[in-house]
């Protein structure tokens, strides 16, 4: 549907890169143009992802790398940049999360996640945004949350928080960073079944639930999120700065409105239901 040279010229960095969502931009950054650098723990899932993308004719690079250690950010950064050419863009993705009552975490257990997601995006940023600075060329920054960013969610309390940080960042920088050329943005995806996030999230017979919580009665498909992350790179997105774009099929919404529970009953049904309780003339 895009053009195939739609990212020509620029270098994406996506953190957690190698695995369902973040792999999923990756191939689709490399078949529109882009250099991919990909950046996670394990080797494995990055050398595929990355091969895939060679294979298909596009850049890619990889380098196994902890988001907490701001060092190996860097020493990873600058293999990278060897390989493919300076970075232009980076997309925040790495995260960790698992469910769990919050009186029953551990601080290790909070820490983990937090230092994933809050601090793992504040270290790749930093890393990046002071190259951009310095090279005097700006950039690009695009965070994925999730709804639960600015509505909290049960049981993933750590997720939560950190999300809700990385929301702030992005709109913070948004506004402090523009002077650099640097923009900043996110996406706030509903839930897309990836292998990592389902396997820790979804407890048996959610499936079913969720998908009714949902106004379009699905989840995502990862095509959808990979379309939208590459439109924001794309020169027809360059006055989007600071904005946080929602992919959820509705979701948040239904979830939060008063009648919404009304939709879920047959239309004939629901209308006869509507029309029983309106006052005759008369
Ligand atoms: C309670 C848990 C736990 C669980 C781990 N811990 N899993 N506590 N319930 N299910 C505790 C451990 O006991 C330990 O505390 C602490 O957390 C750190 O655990 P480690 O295993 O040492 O951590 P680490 O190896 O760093 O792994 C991080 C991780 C893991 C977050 C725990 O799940 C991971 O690597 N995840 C990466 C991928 C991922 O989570 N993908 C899903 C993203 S989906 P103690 O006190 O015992 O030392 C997503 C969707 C959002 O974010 C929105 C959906 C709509
Ligand atoms: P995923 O496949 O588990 O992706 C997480 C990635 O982060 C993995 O590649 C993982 O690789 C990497 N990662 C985790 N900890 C890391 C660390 N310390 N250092 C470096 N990399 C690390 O799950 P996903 O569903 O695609 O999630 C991608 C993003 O979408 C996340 O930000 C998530 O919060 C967000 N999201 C997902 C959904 C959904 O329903 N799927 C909904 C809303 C938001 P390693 O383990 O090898 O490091």
């Amino acid at each position: 549907m895009f053009q195939s040279d739609l990212l020509q010229g620029q270098n994406i960095l996506i953190t957690g890169g190698g695995t369902g969502l973040g792999r999923a931009m990756a191939e689709r950054f490399g078949g529109l143009g882009a250099g991919v650098g990909i950046l996670g723990r394990r080797p494995e899932p990055l050398e595929e992802t990355a091969g895939a993308i060679s294979g298909a004719g596009g850049r890619a690079a990889w380098a196994s790398a902890d988001v907490r250690d701001p060092a190996k950010i860097a020493a990873a950064v600058d293999q990278m940049e060897g390989e493919l050419g300076p970075f232009t863009g980076l997309v925040n993705n790495a995260a960790g999360n698992f469910l769990a009552p919050s009186e029953d975490l551990s601080p290790n257990a909070f820490d983990a996640v937090v230092q994933i997601v809050l601090y793992g995006t504040y270290h790749a940023t930093m890393d990046l945004g002071r190259r951009w600075i310095e090279r005097g060329g700006g950039g690009q920054i695009l965070s994925i949350v999730t709804t639960y960013a600015w509505m909290g969610s049960s049981f993933v309390l750590p997720s939560a928080c950190a999300k809700a940080g990385v929301l702030a960042m992005t709109r913070s920088l948004a506004v402090e960073w523009a002077t650099y050329g640097i923009r900043s943005n996110a996406i706030a995806p509903g839930p897309f079944p990836t292998e990592g996030a389902f396997s820790r999230l979804a407890a048996a017979g959610f499936e079913n639930e969720a998908k009714k919580m949902n106004p379009l009665g699905r989840f995502g498909e990862e095509s959808e999120l990979a379309d939208l992350a590459a439109f924001l790179f794309s020169p027809m997105a360059t006055y989007v700065n600071g904005e946080c774009v929602v992919i959820d099929g509705g979701e948040w919404l239904k979830v939060g409105q008063e009648f919404s529970k009304y939709t879920d009953i047959p239309r004939d049904e629901m209308k006869a239901m509507m029309r029983a309780m309106k006052p005759k003339k008369g």
